[in-house]
C-alpha cells in the first residue's frame, strides 16, 4: 500500500504491475481466444448456402423487441472507436506505449473488437434487418459521441466501466435465454460467447477499483457516489435512426429491453448493490467525513432505487424501428 494521501498519477502509476498482472488473469491472448468466423457459417464451404438457409429459418421466429434490442446492442458494441478514445483521454494515467495501462487499453479494445464484428455479421446474415438503416446508426452514434460524466477522471471512469461490462454481460446473457427458447440455439451460443467476454472485463475493472480504495479509499468512495448521483448512463445514450429525432430511438430501445426484460431498472439496482459488496464498501477505512457521507448515501441506495424501481411498469407502447422490415 502507498501513504495515505496520494495524488491520482501516483495511485495509477502503483497499480501498473496490478494492472499486468490483471490483464494475463482477464484478458486472453488472440491465439486463445474465439473469432467470429468460428460460429458463423463459412462461404467457402459447400454446404453454405444450406447453412444460411437454416439460419435464416431458425431466426424467422424471433420476436420484433428481441430483434430490436439485438439491433441496439450490436451498434453499442459498434461504436467501439468511442470508448478506446474516452479510454485513452482519461486524465492521470500513464499513457507510454508500454505502460500496462495503455497495453490494456489496446488489448481490451482487440477483444471488444470482435462483438460487433460476430453481431453485424448474424444480423445480416438474419435477412431480416435493414443493413443501410443499421449502418447509419452506428455511423450516427460514433460521431455523435457521448457524456458519461465521468470528467476523464480515472476513479470515476473505471466505476462506470464496472458497472457498463456488468451490465453488458448480462444483457448478452439475458438475449442469449430469450434466443434460446424462441428456437435460436446458434443466436444463442454467440451471445454467450459474448456475454462471457463481458464478464472478464467486468472482473478486471472491478478488481482496478478495489486497488484503489486500498490507496486512495476517501477518494474512490466519493467518485462512486458522485458517479451514482449523477446516475450511469448506457453508453448509446444518443443512439438514433435516419430522420428520427435523438433521444426517442434510445427510449424505445431501452423499452423493449425492459419489456423482455433483458435490462431492467431492477438490474441496475442489482449490479449497485453487487458493486457495494465487491467493493466492500462497509468496511473501508481511512474516510473523512465527507466520505463517511458518502459510504452511507451509497450503502442505502440499492434499497431505495428498488423501491422506486418496483413501482416502474414495462412500458408497452410499441414503436417501428427503421432497423426492421
Ligand atoms: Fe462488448
Ligand atoms: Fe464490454
Amino acid at each position: 500500500m502507498i501513504t495515505a494521501i496520494a495524488s491520482r498519477v501516483e495511485v495509477m502509476k502503483w497499480m501498473e504491475s496490478f494492472v499486468q498482472e490483471k490483464m494475463t488473469e482477464f484478458l486472453k491472448s488472440v491465439e486463445d481466444s474465439w473469432q467470429p468466423a468460428d460460429l458463423l457459417p463459412d462461404a467457402r464451404m459447400e454446404n453454405f448456402f444450406e447453412e444460411i438457409k437454416n439460419l435464416q429459418e431458425r431466426a424467422r421466429d424471433l420476436s420484433y423487441d428481441l430483434l430490436a434490442v439485438l439491433v441496439g446492442d450490436t451498434i453499442t458494441e459498434e461504436a467501439l472507436p468511442t470508448y478506446e478514445s474516452w479510454l485513452m483521454s482519461i486524465k492521470d494515467v500513464p499513457s507510454n506505449e508500454d505502460s500496462p495501462w495503455m497495453k490494456w487499453n489496446r488489448a481490451w479494445t482487440a477483444e471488444e473488437n470482435r462483438h460487433g464484428d460476430l453481431l453485424n455479421k448474424y444480423l445480416y446474415l438474419t435477412g431480416r434487418i435493414n443493413m443501410r438503416e443499421m449502418e447509419a446508426s452506428t455511423q450516427y452514434l460514433i460521431a455523435d459521441g457521448f457524456d458519461l460524466q465521468t470528467d476523464n477522471d480515472p476513479y470515476r471512469a473505471f466505476v462506470y466501466t464496472s458497472f457498463q461490462e456488468t451490465a453488458t454481460n448480462l444483457s448478452h446473457r439475458r438475449v442469449a435465454q430469450i434466443a434460446k427458447k424462441q428456437g435460436d440455439g446458434m443466436l444463442a451460443k454467440l451471445c454467450g460467447y459474448v456475454a462471457s467476454d463481458e464478464a472478464r472485463h467486468a472482473k478486471a475493472y472491478k478488481a482496478f477499483v478495489g486497488k484503489i480504495f486500498e490507496a486512495d479509499p476517501n477518494e474512490m468512495m466519493l467518485a462512486f457516489e458522485d458517479m451514482m448521483r449523477k446516475k450511469i448512463v448506457m453508453p448509446a445514450h444518443y443512439m438514433r435512426e435516419l430522420g428520427v429525432d435523438m433521444g426517442k430511438t434510445f427510449g424505445h430501445f431501452t423499452d423493449a429491453a425492459q419489456r423482455i426484460n433483458v435490462y431492467t431498472a431492477l438490474d441496475y439496482t442489482d449490479i449497485l448493490r453487487d458493486l457495494v459488496k465487491e467493493w466492500k464498501l462497509e468496511t473501508v477505512s481511512g474516510l473523512n467525513d465527507a466520505g463517511e457521507r458518502a459510504r452511507d448515501y451509497l450503502v442505502a441506495l440499492p434499497d431505495r432505487l428498488k423501491r422506486v424501481a418496483e413501482r416502474m411498469r414495462a412500458p408497452q407502447l410499441e414503436y417501428k424501428f427503421r432497423w426492421i422490415d
